[in-house]
């Protein structure tokens, strides 16, 4: 674990800052919290609930599957972001998906030192292309997923500025204004609680920090209507984003759609 991360985490159980003075076997210096794990990934969430999350969605529970987890850049996202998006979701620029394009250069990698966190990161595909894009910055890839983080560390393992930590994006175990930017692609549909989720991140950006996020607006075709339906999954128009942030403090919103997606971003003042 890149010790860079130590100052920046806050104990999930008893919320001291910086609570771990070593990254091999960390312990808390207040209430004793031992993470489950610290390599690869540093396991906050085991310790803090005291046994296995219960996913409370079906996608949840295949995003918790070891073969879902492997296959999911390759095959589960493309289908499903085509399925529920439709074809202008998917394509290219200069070799990356559009969606990656636009998070990359919406987040400023240049303009701002970070660190960033990659908020419900998968197997890492974003947290790889940001610390590929800020070699000298430290990046933070959390997911809540076992599996996820078990393919990530594998996939990441190149970046010594990645570090990987399991936990609850309703409760992130850092401190505030710890990150320059937060990218969070794919993944507000499932949180029990996206409000919650929006404080969090803004509690953890810095004044000035960047939050960009990518969901699902609505569906262009009929199946990806139904299919959206049928799995539950919550669609956010940008107007009811753009309103949402605004009441949480969230600045300047912007968004492109990319055909029934939409990639969107928000300042902290
Ligand atoms: C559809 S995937 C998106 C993965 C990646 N960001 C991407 O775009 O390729 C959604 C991710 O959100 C994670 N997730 C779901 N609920 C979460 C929570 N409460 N806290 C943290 N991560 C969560 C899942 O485990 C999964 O890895």
């Amino acid at each position: 674990m890149d010790p860079a991360v130590l100052p920046i985490l806050q104990c999930p159980r008893c919320k001291t800052a910086a609570p771990f003075a070593g990254s091999r076997m960390p312990r808390c210096r207040s209430c004793g919290l031992e993470p489950a794990t610290a390599q690869p990934v540093l396991d906050l969430f085991d310790a803090t609930i005291g046994g296995e999350p219960l996913a409370t969605t079906n996608e949840q529970r295949l995003m918790e599957s070891d073969l879902v987890a492997r296959i999911y850049d390759r095959v589960w996202r493309p289908g499903f972001v085509r399925l529920l998006a439709g074809r202008g979701a998917g394509g290219s620029v200069g070799g990356l998906s559009g969606e990656l394009f636009i998070h990359k250069h919406s987040l400023g990698l240049d303009e701002r030192p970070g660190p960033w966190l990659d908020l419900s990161c998968g197997p890492g595909a974003f947290a790889r292309a940001i610390a590929a894009s800020a070699p000298g910055a430290l990046v933070v890839g959390l997911d809540i997923s076992r599996a996820m983080l078990d393919v990530a560390a594998q996939r990441t393992g190149g970046y010594p500025n990645v570090v990987l930590v399991r936990a609850d994006a309703h409760a992130l175990p850092f401190v505030d204004g710890a990150f320059g930017g937060v990218n969070n692609a794919g993944a507000l549909h499932a949180y029990d609680d996206p409000e919650l989720v929006f404080r969090e991140i803004r509690r953890v950006l810095r004044p000035g920090g960047i939050y960009c996020g990518s969901t699902f607006a609505e569906a262009p075709s009929l199946l990806g209507r139904i299919t959206a339906r049928a799995a539950g999954i919550r669609r956010f128009e940008p107007a009811e984003l753009r309103a949402w942030l605004a009441r949480i403090g969230f600045a300047d919103y912007e968004d492109v759609r990319l055909g029934g997606a939409l990639v969107f971003r928000v300042r902290r003042p």
